[in-house]
């Protein structure tokens, strides 16, 4: 796999693999504890997912931290949620760069507290330069809001075919489109995430709770990516063969 994640190179480099991580609550609930705890082993899960991601041919790793819609969350767990971003930022930014992980926080930031932002601000500075896998975390995000943010961008005298490229352009420049999207917790949905970048996303659905969601589990979601056959629309023949969906292959 090569180190390189700029926009031409990362098609060959790995996989896009975006996670849903869901179950967190109910995990907690289970054992009798607070939902905090459940979002505190959420994180614990995150760290192993980062650490091992890279070594099984991910080269970007997008999750989703805090959608638009949790707002609607009671404000004690809203106001934990954020403090375990910031602590997340605040405690693993040396490691990630020493493991050449870049980090990205997508979503709208005009609403994220300041002390997280600036959590966030120098994170993505001190980590820049991270080659081996890019982390993007979802942060006040919706894809609705963030294809209307790049519509809103476009000429209003675009032809349709422009249109689409721009915000192709737009919206999937940073890390590409999504290979695999997995969703943690159960629930079969997409959650206003990555609406765009997963067209033509293979869909991984499992019961384990996100905080039971280790190397292993990452490992079978893969396993049963490597098996399907991803036609893009096109007839079999025509598809990429199977054997290119491997480490590092051309897709
Ligand atoms: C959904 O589970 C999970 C979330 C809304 C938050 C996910 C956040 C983390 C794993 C921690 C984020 C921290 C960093 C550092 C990125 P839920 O609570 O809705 O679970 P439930 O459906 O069982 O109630």
């Amino acid at each position: 796999m090569s180190n390189n994640l700029t926009s031409q190179s990362k098609k060959s480099d790995g996989l896009h693999v975006a996670v849903i991580m869901d179950g967190n609550g109910r995990w907690a609930a289970r054992r009798g504890l607070p939902r905090v705890a459940g979002h505190r082993a959420g994180v614990a899960a995150l760290k192993r997912i980062v650490e091992h991601a890279p070594d099984v041919g991910v080269c970007v790793l997008t999750v989703y931290a805090f959608s638009c819609d949790n707002w609607a969350r009671p404000a004690a767990e809203v106001q934990s949620l954020f403090w375990l971003m910031r602590a997340f930022l605040r405690l693993e930014t040396e490691r990630l760069r020493r493991k050449s992980v870049r980090v990205q926080i997508i979503g709208r930031r005009d609403r994220v507290p300041a002390a997280v932002l600036r959590e966030v601000n120098r994170t993505e500075f001190v980590t820049a330069a991270g080659r081996r896998l890019l982390l993007r975390v979802a942060i006040d995000y919706s894809a609705r809001e963030a294809i209307a943010r790049a519509a809103s961008l476009i000429p209003e005298r675009a032809e349709m075919g422009d249109a689409r490229g721009a915000l192709q352009y737009e919206l999937t420049r940073e890390a590409g489109e999504v290979d695999l999207l997995i969703r943690t917790g159960g629930e079969k949905r997409l959650s206003d995430f990555l609406l765009w970048e997963s067209a033509y996303a293979e869909l991984y659905f499992t019961d384990c709770m996100w905080p039971e969601f280790g190397p292993a589990q990452l490992d079978a979601a893969l396993a049963e990516f490597r098996h399907r056959e991803r036609r893009f629309g096109a007839v079999p023949d025509a598809a990429v063969p199977r054997s290119a969906i491997a480490v590092g292959g051309a897709r």
